[in-house]
This record gives structure tokens, sequence and C-alpha cells, in this order.
């Protein structure tokens, strides 16, 4: 097995009608579930982003966390998890983004990060950017520094990527 030839879009199965008719959701449970594609995901995602100074990895919950670990401990540098409301002990910061219907909350800890400090942002798959754009402001209130952020996926019909990119933020995806 080759391992950089390794075709990583065969291994996302494609679930129709969820959560709701019409939507064809992308379901990376199987690419984490064989061995060589989770470690290439992870890999590959690192091998773009070294030289850059990253000094810490953040990972949106939950599935932002599956990848964004392996990222850190193979960039050699520390992870943040950036949570859904009211789960983090500390004191925190927080940025509201909209849902299809209502709101929702992510946080960090206010302490967590400074100026001086480059954040790589993580997650499984962009699709509107809306959580991902939340997280970017979210992580920047700090005087951190983001100016790329990997995904294992990117649904380029929505747009995400795009408006990310329109924030000063270079997107890069394994998979559209
Ligand atoms: C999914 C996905 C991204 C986000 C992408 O997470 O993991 O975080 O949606 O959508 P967007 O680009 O339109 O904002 P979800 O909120 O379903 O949470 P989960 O990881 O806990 O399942
Ligand atoms: N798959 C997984 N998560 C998602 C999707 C999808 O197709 N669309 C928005 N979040």
């Amino acid at each position: 097995l080759d391992l950089a030839k390794l075709d990583l879009k065969s291994l996302v199965r494609t679930i129709p009608d969820y959560p709701k008719k019409g939507i064809l959701f992308r379901d990376i449970t199987t690419l984490i579930e064989h061995p060589e594609g989770f470690k290439e995901s992870v890999e590959r995602i690192a091998n773009a982003h070294r030289g850059q100074g990253v000094t810490h990895v953040a990972g949106i919950e939950a599935r932002g966390f599956i990848f964004g670990a392996g990222v850190a401990i193979a960039m050699g540098v520390g992870f943040i998890p950036i949570r859904k409301k009211g789960k983090l002990p500390g004191e925190t910061i927080g940025q509201n983004y909209a849902l299809e219907y209502g709101v929702d909350t992510i946080e960090i800890h206010a302490d967590v990060l400074d100026d001086g400090d480059v954040v790589l942002l993580v997650d499984d798959l962009i699709a509107t950017g809306g959580t991902a754009i939340a997280a970017v402001g979210l992580l920047r209130r700090t005087g951190a520094t983001i100016t790329h952020a990997a995904f294992v996926i990117d649904l380029p019909d929505l747009g995400g990527a795009a408006k990310l990119a329109a924030e000063g933020v270079e997107v890069t995806a394994l998979i559209a």
C-alpha cells in the first residue's frame, strides 16, 4: 500500500437523508476506522503546515477534536479544544454563530492564548463556514494570529472556504 497515493475520498461514506431528507451526509467514521486513512489524514494536514510558526492547534467540538488532536501530536504543539457552551471549567470567552434554526455558542478558556501565538484551526468539514468563522473570530480576540485553517472535507458548493478566505485565512482541505 503506497500511502502517498491512498485515496481518502473513497474512505468517506455518504449517507442520504441524514440528518434531514435531501441532505447527503459525508460520514468520516469510515475514514477514521481505517488505520492508514486516519493516519494519512492527520499527517497530510500536519505536513502542509510545517514551517509556518504554528504554536498551537485548535479543534472544534466534536469531530474537530479527532483530527486536531492528531495534528497537534504530529506537529509537536499543544491542542486547544474549542467547546460548545458551558463545557469548560475555567473563565471563558465565547462567540455566538448562526445555525439553520437559532444560534449556538463556542467557547475557549480566556487565558489560553496571547499575542505571539500562532494557531492552526482544524475541523473535519467546512460547509457554510459559520462555525469556522466564529472560531477564527474567537481565537483572534485573544491576540493570537490565525492565518491557516485545515479541513479534511470542503463542501465547495456551500461557499464556506471562500468566506473564510475573505477573513484572511488560507484554507486547505484534503477532499472536496
Ligand atoms: C459540523 C462539522 C463542522 C460544522 C460545519 O459540526 O463538524 O464543525 O458542522 O458546518 P458549517 O461550515 O456550516 O458551520 P456539528 O455542528 O454538526 O457538530 P459535531 O461535530 O458535534 O457533530
Ligand atoms: N457531513 C458532516 N457534517 C456536516 C455536513 C456533512 O455533509 N454538512 C454540514 N455538516
